[in-house]
């Protein structure tokens, strides 16, 4: 008689081993494994005549591939678009993540509102609230459209309304409440993992556009298994800044990742901001002594920031370095270049460094904003109207180049900062570019 094979697999990444263990040794996660039972399979794979030398499927040429592209229908908000890189696509699967409260519902009712009001079959999958608490959201929200509500949970009921009434868009908020008969916790990571396994197959097959909506952990993964990051084709995050809330790309298959929207929450839900740079800097204080603007690079959008810093003198033999929203490391390495490089003296001076409204970036083209908000604030001199900056720092005080200059100079040009303080050989600047940070102070203070 054929032997029954046990195994144990991790429920979290897959990882398959002869004895269980108390932690993965491939994705560490704690206590995640379960037994499985292989049933031998009838047909042998070992031995005489097993398995023939007839492929069981022919190969096709790429060549011979016909190459389409997705054809797209618009979320009804361009920041959204922007991110998905052009709106839903048929039979695509995106995972939105973001922390409890954060609006992820608030967005896709909205979302759900516009195709409902184009006569377009949305199916709303409450697994969180009752359909009484999506009713009242709807009601704040403004909400018009007649969109297809259900409570049903399993993964084979929704499989079932899919093929039955096929919708153009289906929200299924959120993919933790879903559950399926094989066992297991609902919201665990074999229940979630199997759930998105078969909704995914249910969305190709009906070319439904689906939206899954997943919690995030406080350490910033989507609760549940990362193997549901696989499966599906997109996945966005949906983050808090103050009261604007960005929406990014981390993976998309039907688009460029570190894609940014942004969005403001308001009383009346979601609303996408049409200039964001112009929307950070609106509480720049003027004239102000260690304040700039910094030409960033998030993702694929460039963002003006500004870059605060203040410099205290303090007693205590080790004066502190604090940075907020910025790499410390960076920090670090721009206050010894200009310690080292520009005599500027910074011993018995705590210095703190802010990217100011709560973001947080580690594009290194942040650094020449962040030596100049310093000089400016030790030296008391505030930075002259007009003023955008951007540039990498080496450790020689030269200025380096960084990713998307031409991007980032027409950003702060849109908002009317045209003098840039930038590296040399930039297309299309209007300023000539500085090779070091002192040129640059020279450039915004003349000699010193
Ligand atoms: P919600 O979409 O329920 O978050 P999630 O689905 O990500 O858990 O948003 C909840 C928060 O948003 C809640 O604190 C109230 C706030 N909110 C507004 O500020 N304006 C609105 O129009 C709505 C509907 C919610
Ligand atoms: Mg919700």
């Amino acid at each position: 008689m054929a032997k029954v094979l046990v195994q144990f697999k991790c429920n979290s990444c897959g990882y398959t081993t002869a004895k269980s263990m108390g932690r993965c040794p491939s994705c560490s996660a704690w206590n995640s494994f379960e037994e499985i039972v292989t049933a031998p399979s009838s047909k042998s794979t070992s031995g005489f005549g097993a398995r023939s030398n007839v492929p069981s499927s022919a190969v096709t040429r790429l060549s011979s591939v016909k190459s389409s592209e997705e054809p797209r229908s618009s979320s009804g908000i361009g920041e959204l678009d922007r991110v998905l890189g052009g709106g839903w696509v048929a039979g695509g699967v995106v995972l939105l993540g973001g922390e409890p409260g954060i609006g992820k519902s608030t967005l896709l009712l909205q979302v759900a509102d516009h195709l409902a009001l184009l006569d377009e079959k949305v199916l709303y999958v409450a697994g969180e609230e009752s359909l009484e608490q999506v009713r009242l959201r709807a009601d704040r929200l403004g909400v018009k459209g007649d969109i297809l509500m259900t409570r049903d949970v399993h993964a084979d009921g929704i499989t079932a309304l899919l093929e039955l009434e096929r919708p153009k868009l289906v929200i299924v908020d959120s993919i933790q409440t879903v559950q399926t008969d094989d066992g297991g916790s609902p919201g665990g990571v074999a229940q979630v993992r199997e759930s998105t396994a078969r909704l995914t197959r249910a969305a190709k097959e009906t070319g439904a556009a689906m939206v899954l909506v997943g919690h995030v952990t406080k350490d910033g993964n989507v609760a549940g298994p990362k193997v549901m990051e696989h499966i599906v084709d997109a996945v966005l995050m949906l983050e808090s800044v103050g009261h604007y809330r960005l929406l990014r790309s981390v993976k998309n298959r039907f688009g460029s990742v570190g894609e940014l929207g942004v969005f403001d929450m308001l009383e009346h839900g979601l609303k996408a901001v049409d200039n964001p740079s112009a929307a950070f800097l609106a509480e720049r204080p003027v004239g102000v002594p260690g304040s700039i603007v910094a030409a960033t690079m998030d993702g694929q959008r460039p963002l003006l920031l500004e870059v605060q810093a203040l410099a205290a003198k303090t007693p205590y033999p080790a004066p502190k370095r604090v940075a907020v929203g910025l790499d410390a490391r960076r920090v670090d390495v721009v206050l010894a270049v200009l310690e080292r490089r520009l005599q500027l003296s910074l011993g018995g001076l705590d210095v703190y460094v802010n990217l100011a409204g709560g973001m947080r970036l580690s594009d290194p083209g942040l650094d020449l904003a962040i030596a100049l908000a310093v000089y400016s604030a030790v030296m008391m001199k505030p930075v002259p109207e007009g003023v955008a900056v951007f540039g990498e720092v080496g450790l020689a005080g030269e200025v380096r180049s960084v990713t998307q200059p031409a991007r980032r100079a027409s950003e702060a040009s849109r908002v009317g900062l045209t003098r840039l303080v930038m590296p040399p050989g930039v297309q299309g600047g209007k300023t000539e570019g500085v090779q070091s940070v002192q040129e640059a102070v020279r450039f915004l203070w003349g000699k010193p």
